[in-house]
C-alpha cells in the first residue's frame, strides 16, 4: 500500500519543502520506493534535487491540466529509490484561474488513486497558501504532517490548520488525518519551546508531537548547492534530525 503524505502549514518558511525533500531522502536511504511530488511554483523541491524547473517538460502542471498521464510526469532523481514529479512557475497559473482551470479539487486524487502505485511513500510538498494546489494536495493525501516553528503565535496557526483538516475532511476527503506536528528550527533551551511542546501534548497527545528538527546551517546550505541533507553534510546535526523524524513517520503507520 502507497502512504501519501503532505507536509502542510499554510504559513510561509516553515520548512515544509526541507523536511519533504529530506524525509523523502531518508525514506529512500531505508530502501523505500519515494515519490516527491513538488506542487509549489517556486519548484524549491525540484531544485533541493538539483533539478532545473522546466515549464517545457510534462510536470506536475501538465498532470493537472490534463495533458500528460502519470507516468509521464515521474523522472528518477540521482538518488537510489527516488523519484520526483518537479513543477515549475507555470504551476502558478493553477492558483489564479482557480475555478476555470480543469483542476477542481479531487484532480490530484483521482490521478493518484486511479491505478495501483510501485511507490512505498508519495511525498508532497504544497506552496504556503490554501489554495487549489494545497486542497488538491490534502484531498489527496491520509495524512499530513505540520512543520512548525516554536514561536510566538504558532499555536494559532496550528488551530488554523486542524480548522482546515476538519474542513477538508468534509468537503473531500474523510480519509485525510493528523500524522503530527513537527517542530522546526528547535531550540530546546527557550521557554516558548516548553510552553509549546506542553500545548501540543496537552491538546493533542504525545504521540502527535514528532521528533524536532533543530537550526542548523547545514540545512538552509543545501538546497543553494542542489543537495539534500544527506548529500550535502550526513554527519550534521540537521541529517541526524531528519533521519530520525523518517523513522517516527515509518514506524507510525
Ligand atoms: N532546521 C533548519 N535550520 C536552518 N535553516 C532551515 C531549517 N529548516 C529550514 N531552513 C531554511 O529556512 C528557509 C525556509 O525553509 P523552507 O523553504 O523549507 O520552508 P517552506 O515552508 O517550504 O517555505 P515556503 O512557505 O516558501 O514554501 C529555507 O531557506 C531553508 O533552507
Ligand atoms: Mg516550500
Amino acid at each position: 500500500m502507497t502512504r501519501h503524505i503532505v507536509f502542510a502549514n499554510r504559513k510561509g518558511g516553515c520548512a515544509k519543502t526541507t523536511t519533504a525533500v529530506n524525509v523523502a531522502h531518508s525514506l529512500a536511504l531505508k530502501n523505500y520506493r519515494v515519490l516527491l511530488m513538488d506542487l509549489d511554483p517556486q519548484a524549491h523541491a525540484t531544485l533541493s534535487l538539483g533539478m532545473v524547473p522546466n515549464p517545457g517538460v510534462p510536470n506536475i502542471y501538465t498532470l493537472l491540466d490534463g495533458g500528460a498521464n502519470l507516468e509521464d510526469v515521474i523522472y528518477p532523481s540521482r538518488i537510489a529509490n527516488l523519484s520526483i514529479i518537479p513543477s515549475s512557475r507555470n504551476l502558478s497559473v493553477v492558483e489564479i484561474e482557480g475555478p476555470c482551470f480543469s483542476a477542481d479539487e479531487h484532480r490530484l486524487s483521482e490521478v493518484l488513486h486511479s491505478k495501483k502505485m510501485d511507490m512505498d511513500y508519495v511525498i508532497m510538498d504544497p506552496p504556503p497558501s490554501v489554495g487549489t494546489l494545497s486542497v488538491n494536495a490534502l484531498a489527496a493525501s491520509e495524512e499530513v504532517y505540520i512543520p512548525m516553528p516554536m514561536h510566538f503565535l504558532a499555536m494559532e496557526g496550528l488551530a488554523e490548520m486542524v480548522r482546515l483538516i476538519y474542513q477538508i475532511n468534509a468537503a473531500w476527503n474523510p480519509g485525510l488525518s493528523l500524522g503530527g506536528i513537527i517542530p522546526t528550527f528547535y531550540n530546546k533551551n527557550t521557554r516558548i519551546t516548553k510552553e509549546i511542546e506542553g500545548d501540543i501534548v496537552q491538546t493533542f497527545g504525545e504521540k502527535f508531537l514528532a521528533p524536532p528538527i533543530r537550526q542548523n546551517v547545514a540545512l538552509a546550505e543545501a538546497p543553494g548547492h542542489g543537495l539534500t541533507i544527506f548529500e550535502y553534510a550526513p554527519k550534521s546535526i540537521g541529517a541526524l534530525d531528519y533521519d530520525a523524524l523518517a523513522s517516527f513517520i515509518d514506524e507510525r503507520h
